[in-house]
């Protein structure tokens, strides 16, 4: 099949066997790519979803087979092989070639990355047993068999997706749980500080010991953590601790391929990298036209739409740029918490529906005239409205208007 340069491509390799690398594989078939095709996974596991590991699966409502995204038998229909349990090591993008962990190498007419990130951590957490990350299966069967220990205290460092939402998985386990957060809201690195607030006050009022504007000094403890120390000198008792505080993009095996690494893989707005190269997920850094902004967008839906446009990319060149609204959910408590758009803190905020006492609303954003995002607690058909408006790139007084009709 003729790829990205108008070359023939006989063989397609994906690296990183996750949403985005499975929707690219699903993707080239669906368009007809008849070469061969393998997905490359660092973990031995196929294709998992990860959304339920911080809620779920923590949880204990979920067996950890509920969350596979295919089996052996489909990859077999679609004529893909898996190779597990391989991390790609380095790139030659001049060879074509790529050498995984295990010394093997594997050639390839084209290349999708589609590696995601990885977990950033505390120096302090360094041999000491009951601090975990959360990313993986293997970290959430990890840090689940710790909950199940009933420990008296948790704390969960970070206040963004992972510690919120692990923070309300583990108080539904009756644990007691102190949230410590570096800025001055719980997720307002995402949502800006007044709507940070509303979260704040929905895990307050769910029994979490939420401590902000503070960051970890030390983790203390002999073999096992035993306390946090934070920055403003106070101590906290800890018999598990979670650190959710960002990812890194996985790019270490990329090094001096000659693409530009600075906070993921650059790719152009069309999602390709270098001369059939494309990436895709949490990896992959692309000017969204839509918004005027190169972004790296770590949310499920944007693997699962870009790893298809990846591929597709791949094989034609006419393809054009990929401008999606990135939009994500988050469940906390008895609340679904889902954002639209591409907010700064600064964005002007408005409700327009419900009421943040009740936390069952929606309120838009806008910058210059413009709708930029909407949120919903408990509101997803509005969500989903408003997302069309931003799409359209609309006006922010049009979107007030619609509200006032609604
Ligand atoms: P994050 O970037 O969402 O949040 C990290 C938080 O940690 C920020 O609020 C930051 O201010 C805080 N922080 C950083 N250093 C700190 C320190 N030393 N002490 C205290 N606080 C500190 O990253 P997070 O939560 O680790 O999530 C990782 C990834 O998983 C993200 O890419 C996220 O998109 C994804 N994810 C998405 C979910 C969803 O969409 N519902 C759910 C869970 C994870």
């Amino acid at each position: 099949m003729t790829g990205s340069s108008g070359l023939q491509l006989g063989s397609v390799v994906i690296v990183g066997a996750s949403l985005a690398g499975l929707n690219a594989a699903e993707a080239l078939r669906r368009a007809g790519f008849d070469g061969t095709v393998t997905l490359i996974g660092a973990e031995k596991h196929l294709p998992y979803d990860r959304p339920p590991l911080s809620k779920q699966v923590l949880a204990g409502d979920w067996t950890p087979d509920r969350v596979e995204l295919t089996d052996h038998d489909e990859l077999a229909d679609l004529e893909v092989e898996a190779r597990l349990g391989a991390a790609a090591q380095s790139l030659d993008l001049g060879a074509r070639e790529l050498t995984l962990v295990d010394g093997a190498t594997v050639g390839f007419d084209g290349l999708i990355i589609a590696t995601g990130a990885r977990c950033r951590t505390l120096a302090a957490a360094e041999g000491l047993a009951g601090v975990h990350v959360l990313r993986s299966l293997d970290d959430c069967l990890v840090l689940r068999a710790d909950f199940d220990a009933s420990p008296q205290r948790v704390v969960v460092v970070g206040a963004g997706f992972i510690g919120a939402e692990v923070a309300a998985t583990a108080r539904r386990r009756g644990l007691q749980v102190t949230l410590v957060e570096a800025l001055a809201n719980p997720l307002s690195r995402v949502l800006g500080d007044e709507m940070g607030r509303v979260c704040a006050e929905l895990h307050r009022d769910h029994g979490v010991d939420l401590r902000t504007g503070v960051g970890v000094a030390d983790l203390v403890g002999e073999g096992r953590v035993r306390q946090v120390a934070l920055t403003d000198g106070k101590t906290i008792e800890a018999d598990v601790v979670v650190v959710g505080i960002g990812v890194t993009p996985s790019t270490e095996w990329l090094a001096g391929a000659g693409l530009d690494l600075a906070d993921g893989v650059l790719c152009d707005e069309s999602c390709a990298a270098a001369e059939s190269v494309t990436a895709a997920g949490d990896v992959a850094r692309w000017p969204n036209r839509l918004f005027g902004e190169t972004m790296r967008v770590e949310h499920w839906d944007n693997a699962a739409q870009q790893g298809a446009h990846a591929a597709r990319r791949l094989l034609d060149p006419g393809v054009g740029p990929f401008a999606p609204v990135p939009w994500f959910w988050s469940d906390q408590y008895d609340r679904k918490i889902q954002l639209a758009g591409r907010v700064r803190p600064d964005d002007e905020v408005r409700v327009v529906s419900g009421s943040l006492q009740e936390r069952r609303f929606t309120a838009i954003y806008g910058r210059q005239g413009r709708i930029t995002g909407v949120l919903g607690f408990n509101r997803p058909r509005q969500v989903m409205r408003y997302r069309t408006m931003i799409e359209q790139q609309a006006a922010f007084d049009e979107a007030l208007a619609v509200a006032a009709e609604l």
